[in-house]
């Protein structure tokens, strides 16, 4: 059976969080799920973009609620803000979509001081679910979505004595890290989802091969680099759209039976509907995901309130 939008459930008085909210992916997750009833909220950086990512799906959607939160993932000041805003208007969050991301860029710094990939990509996004982790843990089922991609299969798990990759950089290597990262989060955030005794589920998917904005900008931000430009060229051609590249997350996000410590794909890997596929050797190593919590821990100054042990 294909899952497509039209299989998302009724999403009346449920709350989204999405982030990157304002184009790519983000805004498609926000539009599909406005269009089935659900509160979003828009959680992006760039405002001016935010408000035409609202535009365009009040365009559609007449009446959707929709919500704009500013949010910089680069600055743990920011995610901490827009947590508190949140956290104010929302006891009860349902859905969380840490999508926001950048790939293959040119050595950069986040205000903290964190290698800009693995910052915004997931530790912004950590910091940001244990902040909110109060009102997940109010929902009767919460969701949290983590966005890896085919990228993690190069990326090497942290290390603990260089995460910031200091005399070390290199955009694939820094990109590879961060979504390794996203996979390792995911998983252990089900596993103490569980352990913990909660009716949360944590679910980490790849969208896909999907024309959105991340190819382009990884152009843009690496001064123009050789494989940037072969896949921003690749993107163009044979990439799906950013509906068609959202799917996997919709399906994370809202999908009954979407499972828990799970991973769903494209079935042709960067094509195709989202299916459930399997996650083999170093995906599940328990080492690397201790490490990447300890690390994570340490470096944002926030401690991650579940239980540590199953
Ligand atoms: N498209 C693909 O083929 C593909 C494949 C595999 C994985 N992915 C993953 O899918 C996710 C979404 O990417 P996309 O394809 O939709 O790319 P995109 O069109 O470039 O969107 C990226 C989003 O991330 C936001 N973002 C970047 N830096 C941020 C920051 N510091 N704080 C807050 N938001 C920030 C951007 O907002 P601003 O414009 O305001 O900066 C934008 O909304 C990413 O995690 C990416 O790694 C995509």
């Amino acid at each position: 059976m294909t899952w497509t939008a039209d299989d998302i459930p009724d999403q009346l008085g449920r709350v989204a969080v999405v982030t990157g909210a304002n184009g790519g992916l983000g805004l498609e997750v926000a539009r599909a799920l406005a269009r089935k009833g659900g509160l979003v909220v828009m959680a992006a950086r760039d405002q001016a973009k935010a408000s035409s990512a609202r535009d365009s799906i009040l365009g559609q959607v007449p009446g959707a609620a929709l919500e704009l939160q500013p949010l910089d993932l680069a600055s743990l000041a920011s995610v901490r803000e827009a947590a508190a805003a949140i956290l104010a208007a929302h006891p009860r969050v349902d859905i969380l979509v840490n999508n926001a991301g950048l790939m293959g860029i040119a050595e950069g710094r986040t205000k903290d001081g964190f290698e800009m990939q693995l910052g915004v990509n997931h530790l912004g996004h950590f910091a940001l679910t244990a902040l909110l982790l109060p009102a997940l843990l109010a929902s009767d089922g919460a969701r949290v979505v983590s966005v890896t991609s085919t990228g993690r299969h190069f990326g090497r798990s942290l290390d603990p004595d260089n995460p910031h990759l200091h005399g070390n950089y290199e955009p694939w290597r820094a990109y590879g890290q961060s979504k390794l990262a996203n996979l390792h989060f995911a998983l252990e955030l089900d596993r103490r989802f569980r352990a913990a005794g909660t009716p949360a589920r944590s679910i980490v998917v790849h969208p896909g091969f999907a024309n959105t904005d991340l190819q382009a900008r990884s152009v843009r931000e690496s001064g123009g680099g050789r494989s940037q430009r072969f896949f921003s060229a690749g993107v163009r051609r044979v990439g799906m759209t950013p509906a068609q590249g959202a799917l996997p997350l919709l399906r994370a996000a809202t999908d009954p039976r979407a499972v828990g410590g799970a991973l769903y794909t494209p079935r042709w890997v960067n094509w195709g509907p989202p299916v459930r596929r399997p996650l083999v050797g170093r995906s599940r190593s328990r080492e690397a995901m201790a490490t990447l919590w300890e690390v994570s821990e340490r470096e944002t100054g926030i401690r991650f309130g579940l239980a540590t042990t199953s």
